[in-house]
């Protein structure tokens, strides 16, 4: 995808129409400060101007939100919600729905010493954007375009369910002190894993008793996180409850968001925000693919799924690298290709080349799997692996933590149109256990593939996928793209049931 494309793809998910940013700036917003750090692009225009102005934004505009929403909530717990809206963490889940990592233009450097872009590096992306976008537009838009986007989040803070707005360290010291007249003393003990991906341990004992040790990717979250299970120890442990009370004004706000999230282009249009349709377009029209990639487009669908089969892992032959490389310029979704295919590493080049912006390859057709993954994500894809209907979700237990995405197979790979096997559903709740073991949510999408229709989604989405692939159930209906827009009405509806 070229960069007038994948700008214009942002800007779309952005809500804003193509072109509503100059080119120039946008491309400022996205560029990180390291690229100074290559030679060649020394002396490009990068973000910090933008972000300094952008992190303003952000902040004024849930500051008003909250200002008007929350008339009787205190100035402290307007700051606590804010503050965990206003976060890294929070930030980059945001910008993992916006997939913003795909349009980071950051030093090569930086981008190689890292199998994940770092947390504050997509932080800091996500804050220069607005920048952008208000000296393009105006106040009201940006701060609109901004409410839309970090919804979620303080819908999260509001419920009392974000762990960071539970301030536990503050609650274990009024509670210690209360009963015990005692301050609980914290230590860290040590840190683990390289310096991108730290990980700190710290004990917090009461006079000298230890009560807990907490882990985090910083020194706070440690803290707070070893005063959640000193809590838990003392039996006062708060589960959720609901700091500021919520007037009927903000509940129906979030209702109507996650119900409805409306598209610039079409206003009757409902998406999902964390759940992925990804179209398989080997039940499409072969002889006239771009109609096919077209319906995806109105269809609004996140992903174009791509069957590769080579006629020997699987006993059936579809297309590889060249046909996709011409598809390519008629699509600006997600290219997502499911390699069925005997010796995919021969091939990963060719289908970077060609335009994929994620390769999953199978764990039945790989002899050096951890290798396989390493060359995907070296040629800037990302790297998925997927397991046949009988291959145990165990198997990834060594190298999970290296993916991006595990495609369980619902069927057995090779044609379309056949029936859902349902012990599939035990299958993604292993792995949603596996991955949560592996506190890998944040990082690996479960995507699940094959004979998925309106009857079978809502399981597969209640045990835990995060994409669906559908084939037939889309392509062989009398109109497509109706199709495809009432399974995202259906998406957006199970995601308000299950993942709210
Ligand atoms: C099967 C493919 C699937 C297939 C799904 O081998 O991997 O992606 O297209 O098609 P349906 O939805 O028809 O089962
Ligand atoms: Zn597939």
């Amino acid at each position: 995808m070229n960069q007038e494309q994948q700008q214009k793809e942002l800007l779309q998910k952005l809500g804003l129409a193509a072109g509503a940013v100059p080119a120039e700036l946008l491309r400022q917003a996205l560029t990180h400060k390291s690229v100074t750090a290559d030679r060649q692009t020394q002396h490009q225009p990068h973000n910090e101007r933008l972000e300094f102005l952008g992190d303003a934004y952000l902040k004024a505009s849930i500051s008003e939100w909250l200002y008007t929403h929350l008339p009787d909530a205190s100035e402290g717990d307007m700051t606590k919600i804010r503050a965990y809206v206003i976060s890294d963490s929070a930030f980059s889940r945001v910008a993992r729905r916006l997939e913003l990592e795909r349009y980071i233009i950051m030093s090569s450097s930086e981008r190689s010493s890292q199998a994940e872009i770092r947390e504050s590096i997509v932080a800091n992306v996500f804050e220069s954007l607005w920048g952008a976008i208000f000296l393009a537009t105006d106040y009201p838009t940006t701060a609109r375009l901004i409410l839309e986007q970090v919804k979620p989040e303080l819908e999260l803070a509001l419920k009392g369910e974000a762990e960071e707005v539970q301030n536990y360290k503050a609650t274990l010291q009024e509670y210690a002190q209360g009963k015990y007249k005692l301050l609980p003393e914290y230590e860290m003990t040590h840190t683990d894993g390289p310096d991108h991906d730290r990980a700190f341990f710290v004990t917090v004992t009461l006079n000298g008793e230890l009560l807990g040790e907490g882990e985090g990717r910083s020194k706070k979250r440690a803290e707070q996180d070893a005063a959640r299970l000193a809590l838990k120890i003392l039996g006062s442990f708060d589960d959720g409850e609901t700091k500021v009370p919520l007037p009927a004004a903000v509940l129906q706000f979030f209702e109507q968001s996650a119900t409805a999230r409306s598209v610039a282009a079409n206003p009757s249009t409902v998406l999902p925000q964390q759940l992925y349709l990804a179209p398989s377009v080997l039940s499409a029209d072969f002889s006239c693919l771009q109609t096919g990639l077209q319906q995806i487009e109105d269809g609004h669908a996140a992903w174009v799924h791509l069957d590769v089969m080579d006629g020997h892992f699987v006993p059936n032959l579809t297309f590889g690298p060249p046909l996709i490389k011409a598809l390519r310029p008629h699509s600006k979704k997600v290219f997502d290709a499911h390699l069925m295919m005997s010796n995919p590493q021969d091939f990963l080049a060719e289908f970077a080349k060609a335009g994929c912006d994620r390769v999953t390859v199978h764990y039945e057709a790989c002899d050096h799997l951890d290798r396989v993954v390493a060359q995907i994500k070296e040629l800037g894809m990302k790297a998925g692996v997927s397991l046949n209907p009988a291959t145990p979700v165990a198997m990834l237990d060594a190298i999970l933590h290296k993916l991006d995405l595990v495609l369980l197979m619902s069927v057995n790979p090779g044609f379309g149109g056949q029936s859902f096997i349902p012990r599939a559903l035990e299958r993604i709740k292993s792995l949603v256990k596996l991955r949560a073991s592996q506190e890998l949510e944040q990082q690996v999408l479960i995507e699940v593939d094959g004979g998925i229709d309106q009857d079978t989604l809502p399981q597969v989405i209640q045990a835990g996928a995060d994409v669906v692939v559908i084939g037939s159930a889309v392509f062989n209906t009398p109109d497509p793209v109706q199709t495809m827009l009432s399974f995202n009405q259906q998406l957006a509806a199970l995601e308000l049931q299950y993942r709210c």
